[in-house]
């Protein structure tokens, strides 16, 4: 049905032309041709040659353009031959969309008119028709990768994640707020900070002044704005990039990632937060899951196999909290060894995460109120003891470790005096207990497809030592 309306428009659109004698094919993109369920007139499809098999009596190549795994078998007599059609190759080709015979594929298009738009060197072209290489060696073309089927999948997956994350919170009455990239603060207050500014000296009139005045920073979490705003809007969020000068190369961390942000006013139990988190990550998935299917599946068969059950695990079961305290005695009885010791007070490493949630039974787990001195300063104050710990709340996720950091937000005056200035304020103007959490896109994206390393889930991954375009 959607195939035949998609049709419909196309031909619609290609019917207003100006001068009838002269009548275009309408252009169809790949997954709408794919998608017809009846054979149609004269139409037009553009893309990337994936394979080229010529015979005595006909040529067949597929084609590609980005909108779908799938590619386009088109049928043409071998006169239609060229020396630059060849694999990698920007093609357009014209002609009819007839009933195809091959078993997997409803329709074919039957060329007419074969036009090689841009022609590949497939010698030095880095990619082969049929071969999937590893991930790491395709990290090496970051501006060729996204020709090969695992980037445009990941690709396609991310772009509707993005709109689910959108719909998410647009359907639970969020307002979207775009936070400033460029800060004068530390939020996290870990000194992780890229320093911005100027590359004209001529700008910054004198030796120790800023262009800001004061020193400016690429963001590190959009959470202090997003405060600002739930104190007028109830429940806000941001989606945007973030930037953390951690000299790290592990398979978890960019110096450039995406970070879903939210805060909620009004909020004065953890619970809370963790609902929005989870109710978070089930919807979005879900909806991942049902929007492209194909594109997941590649990942779930080819990158990692085991990846579709645990996934299925985590959008039935219900999530596992543990507070902090009683997450150290477990990794104390745990009957492994591990190279940092567990002790209460110290952080979580990523062995000790992985552990709490084998320990769990392989689902997510909300590990709640950390120690006071390990965490930053907006964390609500839990006034208990002995033991000394704020309301903050980590979600640990199979494969990836941790996923979304939050907290509840010390809304008191007299907790926060000597700390910002403008946080401050906002403590006297009408404060209300908030709190609110942030997730890590990529880090999401690793979790559900099974990605090993956060360089593949991103189209341009930024880390020390490179920054490749
Ligand atoms: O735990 P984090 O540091 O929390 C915050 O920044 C809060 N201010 C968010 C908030 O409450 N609004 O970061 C949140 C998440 C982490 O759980 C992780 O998934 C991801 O961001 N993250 C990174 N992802 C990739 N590369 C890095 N270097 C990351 N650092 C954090
Ligand atoms: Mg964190």
């Amino acid at each position: 049905m959607f195939g035949a309306r998609c049709l419909l428009l196309a031909l619609r659109r290609c019917s207003s032309a100006p001068c009838p004698k002269h009548k275009q094919a309408a252009r169809l993109r790949v997954c709408e041709a794919l998608e017809a369920q009846e054979v149609a007139g004269d139409i037009k499809v553009q893309g990337w040659v994936r394979s080229v098999r010529s015979q005595k009596q006909v040529l067949f190549l597929h084609i590609n353009d980005g909108s779908s795994l799938e590619s386009l078998q088109v049928v043409a007599d071998p006169t239609l031959e060229h020396r630059d059609l060849t694999f990698g190759s920007a093609v357009e080709v014209q002609g009819k969309l007839v009933k195809s015979l091959h078993r997997m594929q409803n329709v074919e298009l039957k060329a007419e008119n074969i036009r090689v738009v841009g022609p590949c060197d497939t010698l030095m072209f880095p990619f082969k028709p049929r071969e999937r290489q590893p991930l790491e060696y395709s990290r090496q073309f970051p501006h060729l990768r996204c020709r090969t089927n695992t980037l445009s999948s990941l690709l396609r997956v991310r772009s509707e994640a993005t709109a689910a994350i959108h719909s998410f919170f647009k359907d639970n009455g969020y307002v979207h707020v775009h936070t400033p990239i460029i800060t004068s603060n530390d939020c996290e207050g870990a000194g992780e900070l890229f320093h911005v500014r100027t590359s004209n000296k001529v700008q910054e009139p004198g030796e120790n002044s800023h262009f800001f005045n004061v020193p400016a920073f690429l963001t590190v979490s959009g959470q202090l704005h997003l405060e600002v705003m739930a104190g007028a809007f109830t429940q806000v969020f941001t989606f945007g990039p973030t930037f953390r000068a951690e000299n790290s190369q592990s398979r978890r961390h960019l110096a450039e990632f995406y970070m879903v942000e939210a805060e909620m006013s009004f909020t004065e139990s953890l619970q809370d937060i963790i609902q929005v988190m989870e109710d978070l990550f089930k919807t979005v998935t879900s909806i991942v899951l049902s929007k492209c299917p194909q594109d997941v599946e590649l990942f779930h068969k080819y990158i990692s196999p085991a990846q579709k059950g645990r996934l299925e695990q985590m959008l039935k079961n219900k999530f596992v909290t543990i507070p902090y305290t009683e997450a150290v005695e477990i990794l104390k009885r745990a009957p492994q060894t591990f190279t940092f010791q567990p002790k209460w007070g110290r952080d979580l490493q990523t062995e000790h995460e992985k552990y709490l949630v084998k320990h769990c039974g392989e689902v997510p787990v909300f590990v709640v109120n950390y120690p006071y001195d390990l965490k930053p300063f907006y964390m609500r104050d839990n006034e208990d003891g002995p033991q000394h710990t704020v309301a903050a709340v980590d979600l640990l996720v199979p494969g990836t470790g941790e996923l979304c950091g939050g907290s509840l937000r010390e809304e008191r005056l007299h907790f926060l005096q000597s700390r910002l200035e403008r946080y401050l304020d906002l403590r006297q103007f009408g404060s209300a207990p908030h709190g609110g959490f942030g997730m890590g896109f990529e880090r999401y994206l690793q979790c559900i497809l099974g990605v090993d390393n956060i360089k593949d889930v991103i189209p341009f991954p930024r880390f020390p030592h490179s920054c490749l375009l």
